[in-house]
C-alpha cells in the first residue's frame, strides 16, 4: 500500500505538468530491519499480526495435565514464509512462560514484548521473501488475560477453564474471536493470515479431546491419552477449537454435502450428563447442512459438529466443530454456527473491520432455514428490520471494536443479501452464493471485494442493493423479494 503511494504522487506532479524534479539517486530499498516491527494494521486491532509474515501451518501439542485449571503447556511448530525480508519475526503471544524457541531446529534468541503481546524471535539470517522456515515455541503456565472488546459482556476470550465441581470433571475450551488465540498459541494473529493446523492434545485418562480437523488415532501414554486432528483447509487462527471434558462423542453416518458429493464426518461431542433437552437442539444438523449446503454451495471441509460447553458465553463458529454453549443450544444458533463454516472460517474477512461479512450471512442463514421448514422469511426480514428501527444502525464497515457484533453486524448485514436476492431474484441470488464461496474459500476479503464480485457476477443492480445497505448511514426501505 505504502509502496504505491509515492510513485502516484510523482505521477500526478507529471500530470499537472509542473517543473521535472531534479535528478534523484535511484532510493535506496529500506534496510531488512526497518519494517521489522510493522503490523497489519488492522483498522480495529492496529497491533495485530506482522506484515510480511504468512504462517502457512501451525504444528500444535498442548498438554492439559489438570483439566479445569488454566494451567498449560505447549510446544507449536509453525511453517512460515515471508512475502517482505524480516530480520525478526514478531508473533502475537500473550500467553505462558516460553521456555525454548529454534529456528529451523537450532536454538534461536527470543524476548517477550508485553505491552505489545508480542514474541519476538531473531533468526540466523534475515529471512527472504519466498523462503520457508519451521519456528517452534515451547511454553508452560498460565495463559494471558484478554478481555473481548465488547465490554457489555465481561469475558475473557481464548483459553477457557471450567473449575472441576457444579456436575462437571473440569474442562477447558477455546473461544477466541476476535484476538484470543494468542493466550494460548503464538500465532501470526489476524483473519488475513490462513493456516493449516495439526493439533495435538495429550489429556489424562477419563478426559477426552477435541479439535478443529479429522481425528486421527488416539495414543496411549503412560498415564495420559494423546488426540490428533488434521485440520487440511486454511481456517482463520480464531476460529481453531480445542476442547477437554468428560465428553460423549456421539458420531452419525456421513453426509454427502462436500465437493462433488464427497463424505462429511458427523460427530458431535457432549459432556457426560448432558440432557436430552440440550441435545435435540443438534437433531437436524444433517437437514441443516444439506439445506445450507444447497443455497451456499459445498460444505469446506471434512467433518462438522458441535462441542457443547457448559459456561453461559456467546457460541463460535469454531471450523469443523461449533463451540455451543449450553444456553445457546437451540436451532436458531446451530444453523447459525453452522452456516459460518462457510462465511468466517472458509471465506474469512481481511480485517476487523468487515466482520459483517461473516455475521450477516450466518445471520441470513436463519432466514433461508426459516423458509426451508415451511416458514415466514419475510416476516423474519421484518423483525430484524423493527429491530433496527428501534435500535439504531450505521453503514457495515466497522470503525470501532464496540461495533464487531452489533445489531448492525447481524440483521442489517442479513437484510443487506435479503436486498440483493429482492433485486436478482431466487436463482440469480443462489448462484451469487455458489459463485462467491467457490471464488473465495480458502482465502480473505474485503468489503469492496465482495461489492467488485457482486457487480461481476449479477450486475449493477444487484450490486446497487447491496451497496445501499452497506454504505447508507441510515435505514434504507425494507426489501421484499417476489419469489
Ligand atoms: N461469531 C460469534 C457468532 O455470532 C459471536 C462471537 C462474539 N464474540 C465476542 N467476542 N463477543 O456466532
Ligand atoms: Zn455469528
Amino acid at each position: 500500500r505504502s509502496t504505491v503511494l509515492p510513485g502516484l504522487l510523482i505521477l500526478a506532479g507529471v500530470l499537472a505538468g509542473g517543473p521535472p524534479a531534479p535528478a534523484q539517486p535511484l532510493p535506496t530499498p529500506p534496510p531488512v530491519s526497518a519494517g521489522a516491527a510493522r503490523t497489519l494494521n488492522d483498522p480495529i486491532f492496529p497491533g495485530l499480526g506482522q506484515l510480511g509474515l504468512d504462517v502457512r501451518h501451525y504444528d500444535v501439542a498442548l498438554t492439559v495435565a489438570e483439566p479445569g485449571t488454566p494451567e498449560l503447556s505447549g510446544a507449536v511448530t509453525l511453517t512460515l514464509v515471508a512475502t517482505r525480508p524480516l530480520a525478526e519475526v514478531r508473533l502475537d503471544f500473550f500467553g505462558p512462560t516460553v521456555t525454548a524457541v529454534r529456528w529451523n531446529g537450532q536454538a534461536a534468541p527470543f524476548r517477550m514484548e508485553p505491552d505489545t503481546q508480542k514474541l519476538v524471535v531473531t533468526p540466523p539470517a534475515p529471512l527472504l521473501p519466498g523462503q520457508e522456515a519451521r519456528l517452534t515455541v515451547e511454553y508452560q503456565g498460565t495463559p494471558g488475560v484478554i478481555l473481548d472488546p465488547d465490554f457489555s459482556t465481561p469475558l475473557r476470550l481464548g483459553w477457557q477453564a471450567v473449575p472441576a465441581g457444579e456436575g462437571g470433571a473440569g474442562a477447558n475450551f477455546t473461544l477466541s474471536e476476535p484476538q484470543g488465540t494468542h493466550t494460548f498459541l503464538p500465532t501470526n494473529d489476524h483473519p488475513s493470515d490462513k493456516a493449516t493446523f495439526t493439533t495435538r492434545v495429550t489429556v489424562p485418562p477419563g478426559f477426552t479431546a477435541a479439535a478443529s480437523g479429522l481425528e486421527g488415532a488416539v495414543v496411549e501414554g503412560s498415564g495420559t491419552r494423546t488426540f490428533v486432528f488434521t485440520q487440511a483447509e486454511p481456517i482463520p487462527t480464531y476460529a481453531l477449537a480445542v476442547h477437554v471434558n468428560r465428553f460423549e462423542r456421539v458420531t452419525a453416518p456421513p453426509v454427502p454435502v462436500g465437493a462433488n458429493g464427497a463424505p462429511v464426518v458427523r460427530r458431535d461431542y457432549f459432556p457426560v450428563g448432558t440432557p436430552d433437552s440440550t441435545r435435540s437442539a443438534y437433531a437436524l444438523t444433517d437437514e441443516m447442512l444439506r439445506v445450507l449446503s444447497g443455497w451456499f454451495g459445498p460444505y469446506p471441509f471434512g467433518a462438522y459438529g458441535v462441542a457443547v460447553v457448559t459456561p453461559p458465553l456467546p457460541a463460535l463458529e469454531t471450523a469443523t466443530l461449533s463451540t455451543m454453549p449450553v444456553r445457546s443450544s437451540n436451532e436458531r444458533v446451530a444453523v447459525h454456527e453452522l452456516a459460518h463454516q462457510w462465511f468466517g472460517d472458509a471465506v474469512t474477512p481481511a480485517t476487523w473491520a468487515d466482520v459483517w461479512l461473516n455475521e450477516g450471512f450466518a445471520t441470513y442463514a436463519e432466514l433461508l432455514w426459516t423458509e426451508a421448514q415451511g416458514g415466514d422469511g419475510q416476516a423474519v426480514a421484518a423483525h430484524w428490520y423493527a429491530i433496527l428501527a428501534q435500535g439504531g444502525t450505521r453503514s457495515l464497515v466497522a470503525t470501532q471494536a464496540g461495533q464487531l457484533f452489533d445489531r448492525s453486524a447481524y440483521q442489517r448485514g442479513a437484510l443487506a443479501l435479503h436486498a440483493l436476492r429482492a433485486a436478482v431474484g431466487d436463482a440469480a441470488f443462489r448462484a451469487f452464493l455458489h459463485a462467491y464461496t467457490a471464488r473465495f474459500s480458502g482465502k480473505a476479503l474485503t468489503t469492496a471485494d465482495l461489492l467488485a464480485f457482486a457487480h461481476a457476477q449479477v450486475g449493477g443492480a444487484g450490486e446497487a442493493a447491496l451497496r445501499t445497505w452497506v454504505e447508507s448511514p441510515g435505514l434504507p426501505p425494507l426489501p421484499v423479494p417476489s419469489h
